[in-house]
């Protein structure tokens, strides 16, 4: 059956709905090694007890330790939850809660990506709620009394946003993903520390770049009306990605660089919290899930076939980006500055070393793809709805021959 009536009427909705989802307002902390301050933040709120919680391969590097050493230092007992070696899952955040009750943790500090900052995000709401169990509190407004246990986030990749994004996907009893909006959570400072990043294999620095880059491109392609301080700040995140992310793949040592790709990431973040994501995420996601693509690199497929496709209804917004980033002269057509835009994604994505990736559709899988595009992309306020006929053609571009 095709949607795409109702679709196009509740085309606005989620833009509004999100509206009222009160959003964290977090100090950043940034710099090279920066976690080392930690300690003192937590002492300066007056913790006497936190818990951190990261997963098996940074701990495997020692990146926790740099934190557990300043919490020492501040006189700050810090409990480790290190054994996170998958998606967000109940048992996960199951043992997390206990831990954070059990040593009555007065923050959490989440040291990873986005699975350790969602699962963190559960925790630091369950532990409010102690008489619900975790699997009651996976729907889709989880709205939390007062606010979540404060919390600290360290990402290790500059990509997710998942440092300051309300949403938490998590799978559920069922084997399924789901995403909870978290009302009332309370990240009460970032951490941006380009140590993290700075050794993480090539193809996870572009991925991770690829997506940031689309979250900020789609927040600002979004139908989502926001304060100018957030549409600028997706613009911002656009600009510094494009002239930052081939730096960090030429010299992956670039401090400056990667500072600036962390806090793009973080942009892309409040891309996703104020002006939501679009038809590139609802692509990404169902190939995604339905060929067990990466997310970094599903989105990578799918950016320029949707751009592309969508590029006559987007031609103001494209120029604007291409402008904003002093691609053309300002003298330049939309038309001119838009192609410009699009060319500038096309060469970052042969820079990253990602124009090679295999193309995964096939025709046979249309049916089940078209519903499953259509399906997610009622959580988003896209610049233009897609009939399942232009879904269709946007899959042939990305379809194996
Ligand atoms: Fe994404």
């Amino acid at each position: 059956m095709d949607t795409y009536k109702f679709r196009k009427q509740i085309h606005k909705l989620p833009g509004k709905v999100i509206h009222h989802v009160p959003l964290p307002e977090p100090q950043v902390v940034e710099g090279h090694g920066a976690r080392v301050r930690i300690g003192e933040i937590c002492k300066a709120c007056g913790y006497k007890h936190v818990l951190l919680v990261t997963d098996q391969t940074l701990q495997k590097l020692g990146y926790e330790q740099k934190i557990v050493q300043s919490l020492e230092e501040a006189g700050v007992v810090c409990s480790l939850f290190a054994d996170i070696d998958s998606e967000p899952n109940i048992a996960l955040i199951d043992t997390g809660r206990k831990m954070a009750m059990e040593c009555q943790a007065e923050c959490v500090i989440a040291l990873g990506g986005g699975s350790v900052m969602d699962t963190c995000k559960m925790i630091a709401a369950g532990v409010k709620m102690p008489h619900l169990k975790t699997k009651t509190l996976l729907r889709k407004f989880l709205v939390v009394p007062g606010k979540t246990l404060p919390m600290i986030t360290v990402p290790s990749t500059a990509g997710t946003g998942a440092e300051v994004t309300v949403g938490a996907v998590v799978t559920n009893a069922r084997g399924t993903k789901g995403s909870t909006v978290l009302v009332g959570l309370d990240v009460t400072h970032v951490i941006l520390d380009s140590e993290l990043t700075i050794h993480a294999p090539q193809l996870v620095t572009a991925a991770c770049g690829m997506d940031a880059l689309s979250h900020v491109v789609e927040g600002t392609l979004s139908d989502v009306a926001v304060y100018v301080e957030d549409a600028y700040h997706s613009l911002e995140g656009v600009r510094l990605i494009l002239q930052h992310l081939p730096v960090v793949m030429r010299e992956p040592e670039n401090i400056e660089s990667r500072l600036a790709m962390c806090r793009a990431a973080m942009y892309g973040g409040n891309a996703i919290n104020t002006q939501l994501a679009g038809y590139i995420h609802a692509f990404a996601h169902s190939i995604g899930a339905k060929y067990h693509i990466p997310h970094g690199q599903a989105i990578t497929l799918m950016m320029l076939p949707v751009m592309e496709y969508q590029k006559e209804v987007c031609l103001e917004k494209y120029a604007i980006m291409a402008r904003y980033c002093h691609l053309v002269e300002e003298s330049a057509s939309d038309n001119e500055a838009a192609e410009c835009f699009l060319q500038a994604v096309r060469e970052l994505i042969v820079t990253c070393g990602l124009d090679k990736l295999e193309l995964p559709v096939q025709p046979a899988d249309y049916e089940e793809l078209t519903r499953m595009v259509a399906a997610d992309s009622i959580n988003y306020s896209a610049p233009m709805t897609f009939s399942n006929e232009d879904i269709v053609k946007v899959l042939e571009r990305v379809t194996k021959v």
